[in-house]
């Protein structure tokens, strides 16, 4: 990414044509490149983004020219800059130390530079690569989603950084553990309601913190009745009969009496309504009252239901009083 384009002209081509044009390298003089003494180029010089970099060559007094290149462009020359981007700057430099810094160094500035001295007459140079590197990043994610349980889903996170991000995703979930998968892509196959919740993508590249987004994943399903349970009430008691059901998106609840449908806010009987809970209220249980109920829970997947009987008891319940006993 990149950096490849310039690698179209031979690199060593480039630099020896330069310096040819510099008149620091007579035609004809081969040019060694790494010599072990001279000049003396540090090693790679890695920077993040955004940093500067300090490229040092060291010299001698021997030395009567100097230069650096970017490449097949001469930077600067002795104390002469040659090239117009003003982030280039000569360093206070000593007898032994010729160095220039780059700032606010960008990807597009990674790649080979050259410090090209003479001595005595010979020509050397010596080579340093300067290495970007970029902190991760997230540029594509998938968005929440919405689902029916037992459907296929894919998400995907596309992250960018230097080096190349590793990618990960995990499901946040109390029972869940570990990755789900080591790559930009996550696919499930026949989702179920279990695998709903937030999933987690990180990219990192030790060059800063891994960055990570969630994506929240709902999986819709039809509802289920956990929990109906007869119940037995004496005459002129408070009633309660109970129907649980879960259900994505939460069930809505119906109460049937046989065949007749209940309405809550009567002044004898309520009907309270939860997520995932449904309860008939009887605040004064009558003869009339026992039977057969239907709870019936529906969401727009489907619904069930689920009957259960308000039978009569002799003895009052414990901690409900009994004086309307007959
Ligand atoms: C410097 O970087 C270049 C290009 O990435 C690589 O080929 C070379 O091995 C590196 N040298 C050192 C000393 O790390
Ligand atoms: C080095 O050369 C590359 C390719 O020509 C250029 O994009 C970049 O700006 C140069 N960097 C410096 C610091 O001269
Ligand atoms: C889910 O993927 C499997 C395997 O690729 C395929 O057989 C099935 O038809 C897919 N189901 C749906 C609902 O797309
Ligand atoms: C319950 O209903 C009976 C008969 O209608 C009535 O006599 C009694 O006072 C009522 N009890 C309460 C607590 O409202
Ligand atoms: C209530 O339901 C049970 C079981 O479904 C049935 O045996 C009984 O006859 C029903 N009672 C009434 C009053 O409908
Ligand atoms: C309860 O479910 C049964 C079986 O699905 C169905 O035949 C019946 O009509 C349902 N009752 C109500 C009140 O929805």
């Amino acid at each position: 990414m990149g950096v490849g384009g310039y690698l179209l002209l031979p690199w060593r081509f480039l630099v020896v044509l330069s310096l040819r044009l510099l008149f620091l390298l007579p035609t004809g003089v081969p040019v060694r490149s790494g010599d072990a003494t001279f000049p003396k180029a540090m090693d790679n010089v890695t920077v993040r983004q955004g940093e500067s970099a300090t490229l040092r060559c060291t010299v001698d007094n021997r030395v009567t020219r100097v230069a650096w290149l970017n490449r097949s462009t001469i930077l600067y020359a002795g104390n002469d800059k040659w090239c117009l981007d003003p982030r280039v700057v000569l360093l206070t430099n000593t007898k032994t130390q010729y160095s220039i810094e780059i700032q606010n160094v960008d990807v597009y500035d990674e790649g080979p530079y050259t410090c090209s001295v003479q001595t005595d007459n010979h020509p050397k140079t010596s080579r340093v690569h300067l290495i970007v590197q970029v902190s991760p990043k997230i540029i594509e994610i998938s968005s929440d989603i919405s689902i029916n349980e037992g459907s296929n889903i894919s998400l995907t996170c596309i992250a960018t950084g230097r080096p190349e991000p590793t990618v990960t995703w995990r499901h946040i979930s109390p029972t869940a553990v570990g990755f789900m998968s080591e790559d930009e892509y996550l696919e499930i196959q026949g989702i179920t309601r279990a695998q709903s919740g937030d999933y987690e993508c990180s990219a990192s590249n030790d060059v800063a913190a891994p960055v990570v987004r969630r994506v929240k994943v709902t999986v819709n399903y039809p509802p289920y009745i956990s929990e109906a349970k007869s119940t037995g009430v004496a005459v002129g008691q408070k009633g309660t009969l109970q129907c649980e059901a879960s259900a994505v998106p939460s069930a809505e609840f119906q109460w049937y009496k046989d065949d007749k449908r209940l309405v809550g806010g009567q002044k004898r009987v309520k009907v309270e309504n939860r997520p995932f809970l449904s309860k008939l209220i009887f605040f004064n249980v009558s003869e009339h009252d026992y039977g057969n109920y239907t709870c019936v829970a529906s969401n727009n997947l489907g619904h069930t239901n689920a009957s259960i009987t308000l039978f009569g008891e002799t003895e009052p319940q414990e901690g409900q009083g009994g004086d309307n006993l007959w």
